[in-house]
């Protein structure tokens, strides 16, 4: 029997797929079908998949063109899947031409062509209306974002808001968009949701504003600097519909959401502290380091750090305590803060003006886990216990700046049109951390240091 083997996401099965499949079986006997699984697909950046893979699996079956179909789930499994089931041809379309020589070395490599005018991404951008987007604000994140954005499907920036309009003409030049405005409402008018990227103190005004014209937001981090105001634009989000994510990157990256599910799923027993850090230096006297512009490590940094704590622990600590010190301007260089809750703790340190190591720790009663700098990024952490031969590693993707995975979770919410709110960073634990950036900054629970 002569074993055919090839493979592919295969979403919203096409015409071209179903040619692909049959020429690829008349080359033998028996065809092996690999279908991707969505954690191969999102860790090799295809993060655009329409449909789960028991229906993709489904999909394939109902063309009865496969004897077998199994499920790709790792980069090299293509070697072992050739060798383990003995098979002599390896078919695959001519997009992928040259790419696949190297399996020559295991069996016949056949490229065969590719139908032309059809495929799942032409598909997907003709059923799915593209959402257009707007960006509020026009600095640093919002220049990051345009690139990251290329990488989620049915999404398509479309323009600039900055007060300055010169500065969101030069933005709207170099990302080749379709116009720049100064006017807040122009901007609305021409968009279904906007990413906002203004500085702190007017994230509020903006989503307001925003929502009430009926908008999706995806908002940088933090949303608000009180919990009231924030409270106030999830109860706007609700009234209205629509979708309203807080861009804290790490809460939607691959690697931060699989640690906390085996953290909550007892890997290292009850968890007894969680301990992160994140510093960064920066230098003369950028927006970081702006009392206007409510800089400063907390509001800078703390949404961060104070993540693993809440989504581990909760919200209900019982007490809080900050020790800070502060520039001349009144703005916090480093704060070390400290959560109370009846059998936990947690404790951070955030700097602009000092360095420290970027790691965190989550201990527990029969191990703890241990992320690497930069674990906001999160790529790769251990579960450690007493035995020190037991470590457990795990390794992800992060891709880019990151960016792409809140835009990716905020566009699922959208399309999805069932949940408003991300299972991953809920309103309450936006509100929760929102919560302790104010305590901070009304300097209650705060020490000075010198
Ligand atoms: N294929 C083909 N002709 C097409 C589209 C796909 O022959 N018009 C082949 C691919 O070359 C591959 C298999 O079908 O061998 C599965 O491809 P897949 O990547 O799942 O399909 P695409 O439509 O190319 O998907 P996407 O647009 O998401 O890249």
């Amino acid at each position: 029997m002569k074993k055919v083997i090839t493979y592919g996401t295969f979403d919203l099965l096409h015409h071209g797929h179903v040619s692909l499949l049959a020429r690829a079986k008349a080359l033998g006997d028996y065809l092996i079908v690999g279908v991707t699984s969505e954690n191969y697909d999102r860790e090799r950046g295809k993060l655009n998949v329409r449909n789960r893979l028991l229906d993709r699996v489904r999909d394939v079956q109902a063309t009865g063109l496969a004897d077998e179909i199994i499920i790709e789930e790792y980069e090299g499994q293509k070697i072992d899947d050739i060798q383990r089931h003995g098979v002599e041809i390896f078919a695959i379309g001519s997009d992928w031409t040259g790419k696949f020589d190297y399996l020559g070395e295991y069996c016949r490599v056949v490229y065969l062509e590719r139908t032309r005018d059809i495929s799942s991404t032409m598909i997907r951008d003709e059923t799915c209306r593209v959402l257009s987007l707007g960006i509020i604000g026009s600095g640093r994140i919002a220049h990051r974002f345009i690139p990251e954005s290329k990488y989620v499907s049915g999404v398509d920036v479309v323009g600039v808001y900055n007060p300055r309009l010169s500065s969101a003409g030069a933005f709207r030049d170099r990302h080749a968009l379709r116009f720049a405005t100064d006017r807040l409402d122009d901007l609305l008018a021409r968009v279904d949701a906007v990413y906002i990227a203004s500085p702190h103190p007017a994230h509020v005004a903006h989503a307001r504003a925003a929502l009430l014209a009926g908008k999706h937001v995806l908002c940088e981090k933090p949303l608000a600097l009180t919990a009231a105001a924030v409270e106030e634009l999830y109860a706007l989000a609700g009234e209205r519909g629509v979708v309203l994510l807080e861009a804290v990157k790490t809460a939607y990256c691959p690697g931060f959401k699989h640690l906390v599910s085996l953290l909550k799923s007892g890997a290292i027993g009850q968890v007894r502290d969680v301990s992160a850090s994140f510093t960064k230096l920066v230098e003369g006297r950028p927006r970081e380091l702006s009392p206007e512009q409510a800089g400063g490590s907390v509001t800078e940094l703390g949404s961060y750090v104070l993540l693993p704590a809440i989504k581990l622990l909760g919200v209900n600590y019982l007490h809080t305590s900050f020790h800070a010190c502060y520039d001349d301007a009144g703005v916090d260089l480093f704060t070390r803060g400290l959560l109370e809750y009846p059998t936990a703790t947690a404790s951070f340190k955030v700097g602009l003006g000092v360095k420290t190591e970027g790691s965190l720790v989550v201990s527990g009663t029969r191990g703890y886990a241990y992320v690497p700098a930069p674990w906001w990024k999160t790529e790769y952490f251990e579960l450690r216990h007493e035995d020190l031969n037991d470590v457990k590693k795990y390794f992800y993707k992060f891709d880019g700046d990151g960016l792409r995975y809140e835009l990716d979770e905020f566009l699922r919410l959208i399309h999805g049109g069932r949940l408003l709110h991300s299972y991953l960073f809920t309103p309450v634990e936006s509100i929760a951390i929102a919560r302790l950036i104010e305590l901070f900054r009304a300097g209650e629970h705060t020490t000075r240091i010198h």
